[in-house]
């Protein structure tokens, strides 16, 4: 073998589906990536505080390496009533873990949290430009029931008023219990 040569190990490495504390929101951030989120990290939170929202983070050695929001009620009644539908949001897992099966981790536990809580719909979007997220989601047993314009805004983290636009399939499934 030469200096030259690559080495490769097996890593195990333990991950717990949790709700997010308040030390994980500038984590969240991944040193700098989602900055512009963050006081919509600080928002959800107080949110999850008040029991309106979860936000799921799977914790890899104490750093949130993805994270799944849920918003329990909503002014949309199609997507999330506060009893019999919720809808999921923003997942998302860094780079370096995906194709490991945490997106579906995320997923599967919070349908699970859901069902224990009387929920029995999850409604979820995939962006349309987005197939791998929407296979990804039919491979979980979610169907498009909907579209929608996926147009809304957010305030960054320098006050500057931001606007996305992201037409997205709107899925649904029915929960089953664990
Ligand atoms: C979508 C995402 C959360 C999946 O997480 P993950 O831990 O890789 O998911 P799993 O390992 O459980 O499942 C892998 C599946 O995710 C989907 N996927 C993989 N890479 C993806 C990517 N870059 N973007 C979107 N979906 C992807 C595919 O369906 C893949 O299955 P495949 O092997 O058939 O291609 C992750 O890819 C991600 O963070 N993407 C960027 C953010 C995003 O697109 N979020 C969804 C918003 S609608």
């Amino acid at each position: 073998m030469t200096a030259l040569d690559n080495q490769a190990i097996t890593l195990e490495i333990n991950l717990t589906i949790r709700l997010a504390s308040q030390t994980d929101l500038p984590k969240l951030e991944w040193y700098g990536r989602y900055k512009h989120f963050r006081r919509l990290f600080r928002r959800t939170f107080s949110e999850q505080l008040r029991g309106r929202r979860w936000m799921l983070v799977a914790d890899c050695n104490g750093f949130p390496i993805g994270q799944l929001f849920v918003q329990l009620n909503s002014g949309e009644q199609h997507l999330a009533d506060g009893s019999r539908r919720a809808y999921f949001y923003a997942l998302r897992v860094m780079e370096m873990f995906r194709g490991m099966g945490v997106g579906t981790h995320l997923i599967t536990e919070a349908e699970a949290m859901l069902h224990e809580g009387g929920f029995r719909w999850a409604t979820i979007a995939a962006a349309k430009e987005n197939a791998g997220a929407r296979r990804l989601y039919e491979r979980l047993g979610y169907r498009v029931f909907a579209e929608d314009p996926g147009k809304w805004s957010y305030v960054d983290h320098t006050g500057t008023l931001q606007h996305v636009h992201e037409p997205c399939w709107i899925m649904e499934k029915k929960l089953q219990p664990r």
